[in-house]
């Protein structure tokens, strides 16, 4: 049962912040890894990096997962380097802050098909694959705003909770075939995408609330997607685990 797994993973939004940390951190467990992501030269330096350091399969690809033909061409790509593809961690995403009054079609489709509708196109893209892959399993990174209620961001938050519904239900047809799938809702981590989204003020005040004091950092994330999908996960699926510090349950002022 508790065999180590070594088949292939793909990782959207894996030059940066959570999914690059998830990347390494399953490389050095021994997986091989695609990097898909917009900024093609971040991915294949990534890598790059990543062959270096842990001696396993890496490909880096440019990757705009909102376009369901270049999922498609990046899946044929990743299939002729990686022997074998049994794992996808979705993390490619964005935030735009823009209350009730700033929503438009456009930044609301560009919120929800880059976090939400990517993640079922390439689960379909990869459906054969993972069923010939024993232990296949699946981790969407969600976010503490798929549950409380920031008006800033009512895009993000709804394809976050979103994320959280479309886990349950594919878990449901997966699950069929033996295959995991599972939602990380991390609280917030310092990267790129809360730098640019967050001022230090807010941040400090952020870190006094919670229950830990601090921001996380993207390896602690890395380290919850490589166990949930590995076999030592081999009977959690369908669920949400909220890796915030203690953000949520604080009601500290
Ligand atoms: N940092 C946080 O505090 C935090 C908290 C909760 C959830 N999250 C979630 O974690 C995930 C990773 O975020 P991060 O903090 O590491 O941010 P990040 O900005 O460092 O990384 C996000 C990556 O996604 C890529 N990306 C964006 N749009 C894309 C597209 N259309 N196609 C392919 N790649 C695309 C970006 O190029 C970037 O490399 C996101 O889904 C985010 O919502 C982050």
């Amino acid at each position: 049962m508790m065999t180590e797994l070594n088949t292939g993973v793909v990782v959207t939004g894996g030059a940066s912040g959570i999914g690059l940390a998830s990347a390494k951190m399953l490389a050095e467990s021994g997986r091989p890894v695609a990097i898909w992501d917009l900024d093609t030269e971040k991915s294949q330096r990534a890598a790059a990096d990543i062959v270096s350091r842990y001696d396993v399969l890496a490909l880096g690809l440019g990757v705009d997962v909102r376009n369901n033909d270049a999922i498609r061409d990046a899946a044929a790509k990743t299939r002729a380097v990686l022997p074998a593809i049994g794992g996808l961690v979705h993390a490619a995403g964005i935030v735009l802050v823009t209350g009730i009054s700033d929503v438009t079609e456009e930044n609301w489709a560009a919120v929800l098909d880059v976090n939400l509708r990517a993640q079922v196109l390439i689960v379909k893209e990869f459906l054969e694959d993972f069923k010939q892959c024993p232990g296949a399993a699946i981790v969407g990174i969600a976010s503490m705003n798929a549950t409380l209620g920031n008006g800033m961001i009512p895009a993000y938050s709804a394809s976050k909770g979103g994320m959280l519904s479309l886990t349950r239900s594919m878990s449901d047809e997966l699950g069929r075939h033996g295959i995991r799938i599972n939602a990380v809702s991390p609280g917030m981590i310092a990267t790129q995408m809360l730098l640019n989204s967050v001022d230090e003020v807010a941040l400090d005040r952020f870190s006094q609330t919670t229950h830990l004091g601090r921001l996380g950092e993207p390896e602690e994330i890395g380290a919850v997607v490589k166990f949930l999908l590995s076999s030592e996960a081999s009977y959690i699926t369908g669920t949400e685990l909220v890796v915030d510090g203690g953000a949520i349950p604080s009601q500290r002022s």
